[in-house]
Formats: C-alpha cells, structure tokens, sequence
C-alpha cells in the first residue's frame, strides 16, 4: 500500500495571510490501482503532485503529511520538502502537466533518454540506456526511430506517448502524470489511455494518480476517483460508487456537468454539420 495523511501546503504570498492550497489530504493507492484526481482549475491537483514528487516550488510551505511507500520508512513530506530527490524517476515518477512543451526542440529525444536514466539509475552507459529505451518502446508497439527525431518532428500524441514511457523507464511505484491529456486530440488521448493501462497491465509502473478535470476521461481509466475542492478531497471511493451515487454536492455538480446531450442539442449539431456539408458541396 501507498498510504499517504494529512499533507497541508500553502505558498507564500506577499499580500496578507496565504490561504491554504492542499488541505487534509489524505489517501491509500494499492498496487495496480489507478487514483483519479478530479477538479476544478485551482483546486489544487498540480500542488499535491508537486509535493508527493519533490517538485515543489520554492515558494510552497509544506506543513504536514507523511507518505509511506510498502518497505520504506515512513517519510515526513515537510522535513524533505516532499520525497527525497533520490525517489524520482526510481519510485515515484511526475509526468508534469507542460511535459509537452518540456522537450529541448533542439535535442534529438534520444538525449532526453540518456538524461533520464542516467541521472537516476547508477553506472548505466549511454547505450544501455538507448537500448533500454528502444526495447521499452518495442515492448509497447511505438516505433524505435522517434528517438533520433527531434521533438517538433513528432505529433503531440505521440510526443506524449514518448515522453511517458520515457517517465516510466525505471519502473517507478507510483506515476504521477498531471493531466496529460489535456493538450492532446480525442484519438491521441484513447492512445495514450490505452498506453498507460498496457503499462500497469504489464506491471511496468504499480500504480498510478491520473489528474484531469474530465471526469468522462477519468472514469475510464481510473479504479478509484478523488474529487478535489478548494485544496481537499472532499469524496473518494471506487470510480463506480462515485460515479453512480456522489455523496457531495460538488461531486453531483461536476457529474451534472456531464449529462448526455439531449436529442434537440443532438438534432440541432447535425442539422448545422448538414448545413455546412451542402454549402460545401455547392
Ligand atoms: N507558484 C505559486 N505561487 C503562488 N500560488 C500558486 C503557485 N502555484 C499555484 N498557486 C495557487 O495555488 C492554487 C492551486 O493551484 P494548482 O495546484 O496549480 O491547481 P490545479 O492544478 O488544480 O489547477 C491556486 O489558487 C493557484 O493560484
Ligand atoms: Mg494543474
């Protein structure tokens, strides 16, 4: 188990008294479970990803929490500031939101490779770690040639999807992958879906928090759902009881949101595509 209590964080401002940015954040993540963190745009998700990371800005105060990852010792999140730097990419890996816009355009993605695994893995060459990289992404259908390419040579789906399993080459226990969808078309999100569950179904990451304030998108590939307000979770549970019966209001709010669309709404985008298909036509 991944049992993580009590964080508290708040950054610093220099007007007045800071509000509080994550509150009473508490969960457990079991292996193979994938924890959904749904809400709205300031609620918080990217600070607590940042916290359980070891990514946090130096402006964020990081009051309490404590994580304890199965046989390690039972960490305080404010006296490290988050994980130990040593933890990332090995045990808890970020896929951050604007991974996309991360890339060096002026490296090829084989140097982002060599950066990663090297940086963390001890006495790994330069060509072990490209092999690595090549036989990871054969094991997952992507082609080997991406890594000689330049970033802007590549989609962004399947930019993300290289970025991923670039994130994950270490087999972390927990990948935190900040909504990283949200940039990416319909088709390339199914993509990296299906990659990410090919991933845990092959144990090659044991569990997974999913940020994202689409909460259809959630459903999908999530086993549990979170449902953040104002810096706390104030509903979690398995994604079917959520889903089906939400307790609190804001869980009910955002599910109304996405209510089916009715037939006239339905009528009236077909009739407009209609429209504009025989104006095409003309
Ligand atoms: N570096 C920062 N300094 C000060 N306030 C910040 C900083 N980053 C985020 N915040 C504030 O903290 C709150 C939570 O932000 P964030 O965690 O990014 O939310 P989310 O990812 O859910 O959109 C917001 O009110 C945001 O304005
Ligand atoms: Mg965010």
């Amino acid at each position: 188990m991944l049992e993580v209590r009590d964080v508290n964080a708040q950054y610093e401002t220099r007007y007045g008294a800071p509000n509080w940015t994550v509150r009473n954040v508490s969960f457990d993540l079991a292996p193979g479970q994938v924890l959904g963190i749904a809400g709205e745009s300031g609620c918080g998700k990217s600070t607590l990803a940042a916290v359980l990371s070891s990514n946090a800005a130096p402006s964020l105060n990081i009051m309490s929490g404590t994580l304890k990852m199965e046989d390690k010792p039972l960490l305080n999140l404010s006296e490290h500031r988050g994980v130990p730097p040593d933890w990332r990419g090995t045990i808890v890996s970020l896929l951050p939101q604007r991974a996309l816009n991360a890339l060096n355009p002026t490296s090829r993605i084989s140097s982002f490779v060599t950066d990663v695994v090297m940086e963390h893995a001890n006495g790994v060459t330069k060509s072990q770690a490209l092999d690595q990289a090549a036989s990871r992404l054969m094991e997952l259908g992507l082609p080997t040639d991406v890594l000689n390419a330049y970033p802007h040579q590549l989609s962004g789906g399947m930019r993300q999807r290289v970025v991923t399993v670039i994130s994950t080459l270490l087999n972390p226990d927990l990948l935190i992958a900040d909504e990283p969808t949200s940039a990416l078309d319909v088709s390339s999100q199914k993509a990296l879906i299906l990659l990410l569950k090919q991933m845990m179904n092959e144990k090659l990451i044991s569990r997974t928090i999913f940020i994202s304030h689409d909460l259809a998108l959630l459903s999908n590939i999530a086993t549990h759902l979170a449902i953040m307000y104002q810096g706390e979770i104030v509903e979690t549970g398995p994604v079917e009881s959520v889903v089906r019966s939400p307790q609190h209001e804001y869980t009910q709010k955002l599910l109304n949101s996405l209510l089916e669309p009715t037939t006239e709404a339905r009528e009236r985008v077909l009739r407009t595509h209609r429209g504009i298909t025989q104006e095409a036509a003309r």
